[in-house]
This record gives C-alpha cells, sequence and structure tokens, in this order.
C-alpha cells in the first residue's frame, strides 16, 4: 500500500490563518528548493486571499510571484484556491475574466486548481471547472463542511457525485472551521471513495485540535492525500504541522516516506522568519473549543468584535452570538465562508444593534435571498425572504447568467497603465485596488515599499478561511476568552485606551473589496452608546431628523456615477431610500421614516458618520 502523500500549504493558507496572508515573496524564495526536495504531492502557494492582499498591501504582483516560484519549483506541482465564480475575490466575475483568469494562471504555473463554493451550488463551479480542464491543469473540485440539517454526507456525496461528472480529476473536503471530527471523517472519505471513486484530498483547520485525530482516521479510510504546514506556521487557525503527521504515520503502511530532518531545517526557516516579523504562534483558545456549542467559528468572532468596537457596542457580543445561528437557519444554513460568514455576521450584529430583526437589511443580504449568490443550501425562510424581497422572486438561473462580459470593458479602462495580459485581468477583478498599484508601478512607488508581515494592519474579510488574526484586538480576543462568552462586557477603559491608539496609527476599518478603507473617527467625547436603542431620528427644530444608525460612511447615491437618492426639496414618501451608510463592509439603505420635503442634507458625500449623527431633516407634511 502506498503511504499517503501531503500537500504543503504554507506559503498560502499558512500565513493566510495565522500571519493575516503577510508573507512576502523575498521571504518565500529562499526556502522554497528545500521545499521542492521534500517530494510533497503539491504545494499550495497562490489564490484564497494573497492575490488581494500582494497587490492591495504588499505592493506586489501577484503574477510576478508565481513565475518567481514557479522558476525555482521544478519537480512538484504547485497549487491554488480558486473561489469558483469568484475567483479571489467577494463577487461573482462573469465568465470571460473567470476563463482568462484559469488560462492566466496555468500559462503563469499553476498545475493543480482547487475550486469551491460558498454554498457548494456547483453552477458556480462551472466555468471555473471547465476553463481549467481545457487550460490542462488537474482541477480539484470541493465540498465545503459545515454542519446543519441540511449538510448531511448524503448532501456531500451527491454534491462530488456532480462534481465528477463535470469533470473534476479529484475531490476535496474542505473542512475550513475545523468541524470535521475523527468518526465522521472516516465515514464521509470511505464513502467519497467508493462513490464516486476518485482521488480524495483533505483540508483541515487545526483550530480547536480536532484535525490531527480527524487526519489519522481519514488515512484509515483511504484518502489520498492530506494538507499540512510547517510547524512555525501550523496548529490554531492553520492546518496540523506536517512533523507531527509524518512521526504519527512513519512505520505503518500509510507512512509518507518525508525526511524528518529536512523538515526540520525548512521549520527553522520559518521560526526565523516569524521571530523577525513578530507573528505569532497558532493556538487554540477555549472559544475555538466551544464553536460546536454556538457555532461561530473563532475567526469570525474576532471579527464581530472589530465591528461592534466600531460601533461602540461591544457589550452586545453575547446578543450578536445567540444572533448568528438564528439568521444563519433563516437565511438557510449557509456556510460560514466567505462571502456568507460575513453576511450572515452583519446581518445578525445589525439586528442586535437597531433593535429590531431585518429592521436594515444591507444590499449584500438582499442579493443573497435573491439568489445572487447561488441557491442556499435549504430555502430561506418564507416570512424573511417576504419582509426582504416584497413580491419578488429569486432568481433561479446561474447567477453569472446575469454578468456582462467585462474583459474588453477592462481592457479600455486601464488603457496603457496596463503592460500586459496579467495586468488586465488584475485590474478585471480588482479594479480600485490594481488601478492604484498599477499607477504606483508607473512612478516607481510600489517596488517592494509594502508593509512587512509584522505591520500589523486590520485586514478582515479576505479570507475565504473564517479565521485571521489581528494583532490590533488580539487583547480584547484574549479578554474575550478568559471570560465565559455569557459574561462578557467591556469595563477595561486601559483596553479600550489601547485599541484606539492603535487605531489612531494605522487602523483600517473592514473595507468592501473594491472601496477604499473607511475611516473610524476618533470622538473620544462620544459616550459608549447602548446601541440597541431603536431611536435614530428625533425632532429637532425645522423638521424629522434622519440619524445615522451606525458608524460608517455616508453616501448619496447607490454608486459614483448614480444620481443622488434625494436633493434638498426632494418630496419623499415614507420608506423611500435616502441615503446609504456603508459599515462593516456592506452597503446599508436608510429609508425615510416620515412623508415630506427633504429641507437639509447635513453631511458632505462620502464622509464618516457618527452613530446618531444627524444626516437629513425632513419636513413633514
Ligand atoms: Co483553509
Amino acid at each position: 500500500m502506498a503511504g499517503v502523500r501531503i500537500t504543503d500549504t504554507t506559503l498560502r493558507d499558512g500565513h493566510q490563518s495565522l500571519w493575516a496572508t503577510r508573507m512576502r515573496t523575498g521571504d518565500m524564495l529562499p526556502v522554497v528548493e528545500k521545499l521542492d526536495a521534500v517530494g510533497y504531492h503539491s504545494l499550495e502557494v497562490w489564490g484564497g486571499a494573497t492575490f488581494d492582499v500582494c497587490l492591495r498591501y504588499l505592493g506586489e504582483d501577484p503574477w510576478e510571484r508565481l513565475r518567481a516560484l514557479k522558476r525555482l519549483i521544478k519537480r512538484t506541482p504547485l497549487q491554488m484556491l480558486l473561489r469558483g465564480q469568484s475567483l479571489v475575490g467577494y463577487q461573482h466575475y462573469p465568465d470571460d475574466v473567470v476563463e482568462a483568469f484559469v488560462f492566466k494562471m496555468v500559462e503563469n504555473g499553476i498545475d493543480i486548481i482547487r475550486i469551491f463554493d460558498a454554498l457548494n451550488d456547483i453552477r458556480n463551479m462551472e466555468t471555473a471547472i471547465r476553463a481549467g480542464k481545457r487550460a490542462g491543469a488537474h482541477v480539484q473540485a470541493s465540498v465545503v463542511y459545515t454542519i446543519s440539517p441540511v449538510h448531511t454526507t448524503e448532501h456531500y456525496l451527491e454534491t462530488a457525485e456532480r462534481l465528477a461528472e463535470m469533470g473534476a480529476d479529484s475531490i476535496c473536503v474542505k473542512d475550513m472551521a475545523g468541524l470535521l471530527t475523527p468518526y465522521q471523517a472516516y465515514d464521509l472519505i470511505k464513502k467519497l471513495k467508493e462513490n464516486p471513486g476518485l482521488p480524495v484530498q483533505l483540508h483541515s483547520h487545526y483550530i480547536g485540535g480536532l484535525a490531527l485525530a480527524t487526519y489519522i482516521k481519514a488515512v484509515e479510510a483511504g484518502v489520498d492525500v492530506i494538507d499540512t504546514a510547517s510547524v512555525p506556521l501550523a496548529f490554531g487557525a492553520s492546518q496540523p504541522p506536517v512533523e507531527t503527521v509524518v512521526r504519527a504515520l512513519q512505520g505503518t503502511p500509510h507512512d509518507t516516506g518525508l525526511d524528518l530532518g529536512l523538515l526540520f531545517e525548512i521549520a527553522e526557516y520559518f521560526e526565523r522568519l516569524r521571530r523577525e516579523n513578530r507573528q505569532e504562534r497558532g493556538v487554540t483558545r477555549i472559544n475555538d473549543m466551544r464553536v460546536f456549542e454556538h457555532q461561530v467559528p473563532g475567526g469570525m468572532i474576532t471579527n464581530l468584535v472589530t465591528q461592534l468596537e466600531e460601533q461602540k457596542s461591544a457589550h452586545l457580543l453575547p446578543r450578536v452570538l445567540e444572533e448568528i445561528p438564528r439568521v444563519r437557519e433563516e437565511l438557510g444554513y449557509p456556510p460560514l465562508v466567505t462571502p456568507t460568514s460575513q453576511i450572515v455576521g452583519t446581518q445578525a450584529v445589525l439586528n442586535v444593534l437597531t433593535g429590531e430583526r431585518y429592521k436594515l437589511v444591507p444590499g449584500e443580504v438582499k442579493a443573497y435571498v435573491q439568489g445572487l449568490y447561488g441557491k442556499p443550501p435549504a430555502p430561506v425562510d418564507p416570512e424573511i425572504a417576504r419582509r426582504i424581497l416584497g413580491d419578488k422572486a429569486p432568481i433561479t438561473c446561474r447567477p453569472a447568467d446575469l454578468l456582462e462580459p467585462r474583459l474588453a470593458k477592462a481592457r479600455n479602462e486601464i488603457k496603457d497603465l496596463a503592460r500586459s495580459e496579467d495586468d488586465i485581468i488584475s485590474y478585471a477583478v480588482f479594479p480600485q485596488v490594481t488601478r492604484k498599484f498599477l499607477e504606483e508601478r508607473k512612478s516607481g512607488q510600489n517596488a517592494g515599499t509594502g508593509p512587512k508581515p509584522g505591520d500589523y494592519r486590520q485586514f478582515a474579510g479576505v479570507e475565504e478561511d473564517i479565521n485571521m488574526n489581528f494583532q490590533q484586538i488580539k487583547e480584547l480576543v484574549n479578554l474575550i476568552n478568559q471570560t465565559e462568552i455569557t459574561e462578557f462586557s467591556l469595563k477595561n477603559n486601559d483596553f479600550k485606551l489601547a485599541i484606539k491608539k492603535a487605531g489612531a496609527a494605522g487602523y483600517e476599518a473592514p473595507s468592501g473589496d473594491e472601496h477604499e478603507p473607511v475611516a473610524v473617527p476618533e470622538r473620544a467625547d462620544t459616550p459608549a452608546q447602548p446601541a440597541a436603542e431603536p431611536s435614530k431620528t428625533g425632532d429637532l427644530t425645522g423638521g424629522f431628523v434622519v440619524k445615522s444608525p451606525m458608524v460608517g460612511t455616508f453616501y448619496r447615491a447607490p454608486a459614483p456615477e448614480a444620481a443622488p437618492f434625494v436633493e434638498v426639496g426632494s418630496r419623499v414618501e415614507k420608506g423611500q431610500t435616502l441615503c446609504i451608510i456603508e459599515a462593516m463592509k456592506l452597503m446599508n439603505e436608510i429609508e425615510a421614516e416620515v412623508s415630506g420635503t427633504v429641507v437639509e442634507i447635513l453631511v458632505e458625500n462620502a464622509q464618516p458618520v457618527e452613530y446618531g449623527q444627524p444626516l437629513i431633516v425632513i419636513k413633514e407634511d
């Protein structure tokens, strides 16, 4: 019997899970020839959040990184992670962009493409699978593992079978939250090996500590490949360490045959890098182990704390944690993975903050209920669907069928700032970020001028894996972990001060994928608000004052080129959209609570606003 094979994820998921994706190409190159000599099944080195982070934060061209790695890694296949129709971004892209992207990455050196869709909606994987096959790559199609009444073993087997019919070369079980238990893994892998019978790879995260045992049972069930990372970038939110897995299987029929001496040489390199960059090791927190109770993965809690802090409502965390499973159930049990983790989490936060469930529904949640992200695993609660969509029916077609081709347009827009087809594709995927990158490249600014991995900057929501480490709020998370969640309250003023200080030094609020980071206004005089207070309106002189229900950015129009919703003098009806507050990465439409005439607009377009800040004055009829 051949031993089990191993994919090393250190250069992609490892640093994405533990170092906020901040490893630079220059940090990788000195060690890749050693990695190549190990005899790994593959090296996962690209995709996921790395593409965005290269362009946005590191001043690096992700295509150049890929070519540089390919030049040095001569024998081990290179692997990447693709979010189906969303590629390496957070929204669906038209088919022409998906095809061009897939062909370009194969041309630049990718051998194995791992494709997944957050909802396990295989229609969102079709185009990428087809393109990957045509480009000559090994296409590994994933089933995303989560726990819900509809995510049964049958669901995964059925999904895998359809992926095999679509031409997948292998199947990946993607357990991004470390929820797969050893005996479930045994059962699932055994059945997948029988039917559809393709090679099976298991991707799990250590998080609560189950993954090592899960891997061993998966190996016994006949899994072909498992994912690990070098020990300095393993444990915690990352993969299990390769060294332990190799040791555990030594002398068994599953022996990996990998050289531990060489693996520890590699580990020493990454350990030096970790220390130089003042990065933390992966650790398991009590909350991570309790994920089976509250169903909220650890990284998502970290994110929620940031969001609630922004809203000066960290004391509401326990209520948000109760609200999340409820919203998830009402929305049809989406796995909590980008972008659905954001969708569920933000709706839960808004339900608690506004004091009325679904009073405020972000555009992304509407789009989700409309079916624009794909088909929810279970039907959306009909009451909630009616409340959000009114009489509109959700779409039934593949979401990308509604998208216009974009590549030719992108080419026209970016013109000679683009030096190559790579640049045009980058621009089609991340327009604003790429334009800024290309402009800086033109003026010679960006070669290696991005922050080092040690420069911790807030970077929320780009991971398809739910775990993120943010140095700035680490202390707060520690605080939570020392406390029973149900008793959590933020009383430590010193701590708050530390957060604010970090904020002043370069804090970036979670930003939408194509929006510049939203500045968080520093207002020491703002008292902590019991934000559940529903009052966002009042009656100052001159009329009915519409106040901001949250901290965010004020927009007068749905898009920069669109006409404003209202002008001074506009006649508005109750329920009509007045403006947008962008907060927590999402666009929240603010509706009129009274009918009348707009007599004053108190905030400039695109300006940051505080909780309760007056926005618009309406003279009532
Ligand atoms: Co992962």
